[in-house]
């Protein structure tokens, strides 16, 4: 029996926290034993020796010879090398037939196996457990009808998960809010493209935990300012009458005072009571570091101490009830209740909820769990933001506020009006919660220059001072700006988020549209496909030939190398050429007009500047390598491409992947396929309800156990083919 080791990289530095003992309950079965002639020499014979055995050598990698030791330092290296290749789909190379994701799972499986009993870890590939690794998880094999033998059930492993700067900024939302002036944002969060929250992604480091420190002394600083007049103690600033009582050397604190303090710091950090053993240690270590260090310093480390407790940094994850027979354990009613509330708001559960736990009347489970998610859904008193924030990080609209655009160019640009169009129209359509996929990539409705009066209430234009801002969505300039919102944008133009000028902005360049990126978004967020990275060898320029159109320009990219990755971005992106780099609708491109260029000169034979001329518009493109024929095809235009997604049912599941990913904090494995196969039932059944896929997703075994790290690493499956 050994514990769950969480990451070392996982265990904060401060303040001599309670983490280890928190771990110390965590235990695992050890993994079965599995011959390597079984498990592992066939697949090499089979898949691998052909290169690298004993007549080639390929990457000077031979592995006939090996014997699935793991003894020496040499080997485990190698193991680790030949590990990361399956993992990650890369060997064999693509030309070579395919082992099924299952049998090179069993591999990787095997492996980690192998790893642990010889007391050193194998961990994927950090792709895998970042956002955007997802999508190399066989979709095939996720969706098979039926799911591998030994395949383990769907749980997640134990974790501390940190929280997300929203949620720190939350909790100075409230009254602990007033004495947190100068304190600065500790967290950061990916950045670029994709979720932002992924449990895999951050630690405590150091200089992060240099600025936890800062902040939890400028807090409490602010907390108990004082000063002496004539000899007398004198209460100043934001100050708190607990925390009053433990200042005056005069007067030193008794027991009680200080068990009232500690009760009055924990309900404003943690927004809820000291249990007993919290209030003894508390008290312990208040005494204590008031001996050492005198009465104040000593009252404000203690204050400090809790906003520095693991509850307050990390949302703990380790699953406590007894295991079930398959060694998962379920998270505790503390565990899941914080779980469920960080999942649909940033905030820790609300006073309903934490009422329930602190009377013992939220037991963890299925059930329980059920009708917190429903109750919370439905009561529009609680602000749920991380619905729109997944939207926002799935589709990338608003990044549109990042791409400079020149103001000469079109003068009623706004790109943060734009992204706040968006975020209405996506607001309407999970409000009204029918096929909600659906409606995101395919209505015709748009919020136009949309804001709410935050005090009256009342619709308002969102700027004034862009006149003609409307005309990004297809409007006439004569358009007559009205609350009565959604409107209806005009026929055969627009579909859904995509043609969003928001979206179209976010993935265009400064002076042009962008077709790569935006190929590869639909490739990677609706196909579920994978594009290799940009290698840093290869000059990613287009030519510079002003009098050619974006398409033509783009023929650069059909030389064999560049195709390779190419082929799975530009023929998806580019029916947006349909419309400008702004989001308008165009039916013709402006180009550089040689000839009248060339003629603009002065008498002096100094050119004029260049002239444009009108090129006709190609807006065709081709669905491809998506590994469902179904959807294969050339498509005409924009329109036609996402009308065809959107009916797709492997557009559908991707979605359903990426909600799973959002919302589980990591990437999905083969062994959460049932969690995924419910949910995306839940959805369809529902008749495309958003609130039926949540619902399943977050009472799914994956979000509700919690199993040994280390043995889930390895039911990550490779990429698809
Ligand atoms: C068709 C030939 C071929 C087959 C089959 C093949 N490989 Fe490779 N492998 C190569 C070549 C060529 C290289 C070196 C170039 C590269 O890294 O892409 C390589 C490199 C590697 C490396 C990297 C070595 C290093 O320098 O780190 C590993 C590990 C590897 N292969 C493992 C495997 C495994 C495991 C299999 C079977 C599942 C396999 N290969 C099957 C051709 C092959
Ligand atoms: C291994 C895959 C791969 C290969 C090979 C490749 N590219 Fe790319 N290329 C990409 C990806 C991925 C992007 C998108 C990068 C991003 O997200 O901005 C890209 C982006 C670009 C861009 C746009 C750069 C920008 O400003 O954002 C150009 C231009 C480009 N590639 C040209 C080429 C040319 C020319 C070649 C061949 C000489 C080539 N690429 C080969 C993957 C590849």
């Amino acid at each position: 029996m050994g514990s769950w080791p969480l990451p070392r990289k996982l265990v904060p530095l401060i303040a001599g926290m309670v983490l280890a003992s928190a771990l110390s309950h965590v235990h695992a079965a050890e993994p079965p034993a599995t011959d390597f002639n079984v498990a592992v020499r066939p697949f090499l014979a089979q898949h691998c020796t052909k290169c690298h055995g004993e007549r080639k050598q390929a990457g000077k990698l031979a592995l006939h010879q090996l014997d699935g030791s793991l003894t020496s330092e040499k080997s485990r290296e190698t193991w680790a090398r030949i590990a990361e290749k399956l993992w990650l789909g890369e060997m064999p190379p693509e030309d070579e037939p395919r082992p099924s994701p299952h049998a090179s799972g069993r591999v990787v499986s095997w492996l980690t196996a192998e790893f642990a009993r010889a007391g050193h870890k194998l961990t994927p590939p950090p792709s895998l457990e970042l956002p955007g690794g997802g999508n190399r998880v066989s979709h095939e094999a996720l969706f098979a009808a039926s799911t591998t033998p030994g395949t383990p059930p769907p749980a997640t492993a134990a974790r501390l998960w940190r929280v997300s700067p929203q949620i720190y900024d939350e909790l100075l939302r409230g009254e602990l809010g007033k004495n947190a002036r100068g304190v600065t944002q500790p967290f950061s969060a990916l950045t670029g493209e994709g979720f932002k929250d992924f449990a895999g992604a951050f630690t405590v480091d150091e200089p992060t935990t240099g600025l936890l420190l800062r902040n939890a002394d400028a807090i409490v600083a602010a907390q108990t300012r004082f000063s002496y007049e004539a000899g007398k103690f004198k209460p100043a600033g934001n100050t708190m009458r607990e925390f009053m009582a433990l200042l005056d050397t005069n007067a030193p604190p008794t027991d009680v005072q200080l068990r009232a303090a500690i009760e009055r710091q924990f309900k404003l950090v943690l927004r809820r009571s000291a249990t007993a053993e919290e209030q003894e240690r508390f008290l312990s270590f208040a005494r204590k570091t008031m001996a050492d260090a005198g009465q104040v310093t000593g009252a404000r480390t203690t204050l400090a101490a809790v906003l520095l407790l693991p509850e307050a940094i990390f949302r703990s994850e380790l699953g406590a009830g007894e295991p079930d027979a398959h060694g998962r354990r379920m998270l505790s009613s503390t565990e899941l209740a914080a779980a469920l509330s960080f999942a649909l708001t940033d905030r820790p559960p609300d006073r309903a909820l934490q009422t329930a736990l602190d009377k013992g009347q939220f037991a963890a489970s299925r059930e329980a769990g059920e009708r917190e998610v429903r109750r919370i859904l439905a009561d529009d008193t609680l602000a749920k933001p991380r619905i729109l924030r997944f939207s926002r990080e799935f589709f990338g609209y608003h990044l549109a506020t990042e791409v400079f655009k020149d103001d000469k160019e079109n003068k009623d640009h706004e790109a943060r009006v734009l992204v706040s169009d968006t975020d209405r129209l996506v607001e309407f359509i999970v409000a009204q919660d029918r096929d909600v996929l659906g409606e995101l990539l395919t209505t015709r409705k748009a919020f136009v220059n949309f804001a709410v009066d935050f005090k009256k209430k009342t619709p308002k234009r969102a700027t004034e001072n862009k006149k003609n801002f409307h005309v990004a969505y297809g409007l006439p300039a004569d358009w007559q700006w009205t609350a009565e919102q959604p409107v209806e944008l005009p026929a055969g133009q627009r579909a859904g988020i995509l043609t969003q000028p928001s979206w179209l902005v976010a993935f265009s360049m400064n002076f042009d549209n962008h077709p790569i990126t935006r190929g590869k978004w639909v490739r990677e967020r609706l196909l579920g496909g994978t594009v290799p990275d940009l290698p840093i060898t290869v000059d990613a320029q287009l030519p510079n030939t002003p009098e050619q159109t974006l398409r033509q320009r783009l023929e650069v990219t059909k030389a064999e190398y560049c195709w390779q990755c190419h082929q799975r971005m530009n023929p998806l992106g580019l029916p947006f050429e349909q419309f400008d780099h702004f989001g308008r609708f165009r039916t013709t491109e402006r180009v550089q007009d040689k000839e009248a260029t060339a003629a603009n000169v002065d008498n002096k034979g100094k050119s004029r500047g260049p002239v444009f001329k009108e090129a006709p518009l190609d807006t065709r493109g081709v669905i491809a390598l998506t590994g469902d024929i179904r959807l294969d095809g050339d498509v005409t235009d924009p329109l036609a491409l996402i009308q065809k997604l959107a009916g797709s049912e492997r557009v559908r599941l991707v979605f359903v992947r990426h909600a799973f990913r959002y919302w589980m904090g990591r990437n999905e494995t083969l062994a959460d396929a049932p969690v995924l196969k419910a949910a995306d039932r839940a959805y369809v059944e529902s008749g495309g309800s958003f609130k039926a896929l949540l619902v399943s997703l977050l009472t799914s075994d994956a979000f509700l156990y919690r199993v040994n790290p280390s043995s889930r690493a390895a039911s990550v499956s490779t990429a698809p083919p």
